[in-house]
């Protein structure tokens, strides 16, 4: 029953920071490293967590992690890495990019909470404010709608078995939704956190600060 077991989290940390410049995780926000923040904020939720860091690094103790594994080149064999780090009774697993520190508690609630009442996955949204086009080498195609369209996040939680399963074949996506959506899942949006941004560029960390 997924209301009754364990709930596990997968803390991707393993990127490059090739657009920051420096592995970004790792930096300095308030009185802690970033990670420690989004490491500190899935603990909120879960019986155990599993923190994926880069190859360079080893896969020395970390003491907000339960399991450190090596990741791999891209963000989903990142998360099959985790995954396969998680018990075989995990009922929920819960995935967040150790670059989005700010996620607070509360949206760890609320994505297991959507899992727990029946959907495959749920994941974070925020309304999309500019107009979105697509374009096909610089010339447009199409106006969205934007109305029906969210900017989404991370944590997203999952059935344990939905996600592994959507991972099995090894696809590649940008989110985890992405792949048990492909796989059939039911993949339910839940309101999503306007300051949970993505430590992208050294300006984000400033913004970072100002929101703790
Ligand atoms: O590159 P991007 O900003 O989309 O990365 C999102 C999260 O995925 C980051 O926390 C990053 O450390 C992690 N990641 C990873 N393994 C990769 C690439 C990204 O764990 N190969």
């Amino acid at each position: 029953m997924v209301a009754d077991g364990p709930v596990w989290a997968v803390v991707v940390a393993a990127g490059s920071g090739e657009r920051y410049g420096a592995p970004k995780q790792y930096e300095r926000l308030g009185d802690r490293r970033v990670l420690d923040w989004s490491l500190a904020a899935a603990r909120s939720v879960a019986d155990g967590v599993v923190l994926v860091v880069s190859p360079g690094r080893g896969a020395d103790p970390e003491p907000g992690a339960d399991a450190v594994v090596v990741g791999g080149d891209t963000r989903s064999e990142s998360v099959r890495a985790g995954l396969s780090a998680v018990p075989d009774d995990a009922a929920i697993v819960v995935v967040h990019d150790a670059a989005r520190p700010v996620a607070t508690p509360a949206l760890f609630a609320a994505v297991v909470a959507a899992v727990r009442s029946g959907a495959d996955g749920a994941l974070p949204g925020v309304p999309v404010v500019d107009t979105v086009k697509r374009h096909a080498d610089g010339v447009v195609v199409e106006t969205l709608d934007r109305a029906a369209l969210v900017a989404v996040q991370t944590p997203q939680a999952f059935r344990a078995a939905a996600l592994r399963s959507a991972h099995a074949a090894g696809g590649e996506a940008t989110d985890d939704g992405a792949l048990v959506e492909s796989a059939g899942g039911r993949v339910v949006v839940v309101p999503g956190e306007p300051a949970n941004v993505k430590l992208t560029t050294p300006a984000d960390l400033d913004r970072l600060a100002a929101s703790l």
